[in-house]
């Protein structure tokens, strides 16, 4: 199990000292999450930011796009250092153009979808992107709790990746611990994202392994 610490819930004021201090403490990727104020209800941060915490700490950089226009920003987050975009199915970007301008910069790409979206709506994006990552919160702010009634639905993308592109990753986010990790990881998780449960913690590191063990 991977798992990709959310930076929404380190400390803003010392971005590249959180992000090294995740990295050392054993967090395979960093989860970024950029927010528009229009699609979510939370403005965050974005491509400049990223640009910068990238030349800082390398790392595997997991930006989750929770932006109107996702089409729009691809290229400046994929010369800021992304790794892996994904964006969300209800934004107002033509998905497959989005999924193509991503892969054609040599980025990594995802697609998410939010609680009340179901699992159909990506099944024919399915074959064309490298992760789909299911929403367990509203998204908007970390610290929130786990959404339990979308374990049928991670149980039903699982399957859908094991028929049409077993490469694909599936990865989690929002409310994610020891224990709810636990359970995404039997419905097929991935990667799990966690914010406020590894910065949140006296020891990060231990954070982390209580997830990946509960998770074996
Ligand atoms: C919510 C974000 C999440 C969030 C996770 O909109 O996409 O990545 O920061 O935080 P926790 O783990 O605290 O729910
Ligand atoms: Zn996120």
């Amino acid at each position: 199990m991977l798992v990709s610490p959310s930076l929404l819930s380190c400390d803003f004021a010392r971005l590249g000292d959180e992000c090294r201090d995740a990295l050392k403490c054993g967090a395979d990727w960093l989860h970024y999450d950029v927010m528009d104020g229009v699609f979510v209800p939370n403005i965050t941060i974005g491509a400049p930011v990223l640009k910068c915490i990238s030349k800082e700490a390398e790392a595997f950089y997991d930006v989750h796009l929770m932006i109107t226009d996702p089409l729009k920003y691809v290229g400046d987050f994929a010369d800021a250092g992304a790794s892996m975009i994904t964006f969300h199915v209800e934004a107002e970007s033509d998905v497959k153009e989005t999924i193509k301008a991503i892969k054609s910069r040599g980025v990594k790409a995802g697609i998410t979808l939010k609680p009340a979206t179901p699992p159909e709506a990506i099944y024919e994006y399915l074959p064309l992107v490298d992760m789909v990552l299911v929403m367990t919160v509203e998204p908007g702010f970390g610290g929130q709790s786990f959404m339990y009634d979308m374990l049928p639905k991670i149980r039903t993308i699982t399957a859908y990746i094991d028929e049409i592109n077993p490469a694909c990753e599936l990865e989690i986010d929002g409310g994610i611990n020891a224990e709810t990790g636990a359970l995404c990881a039997a419905a097929g998780a991935t990667i799990l994202v966690a914010g406020s449960s590894v910065f949140g913690a006296p020891d990060r590191e231990k954070a982390m392994d209580d997830i990946r063990r509960a998770c074996l």
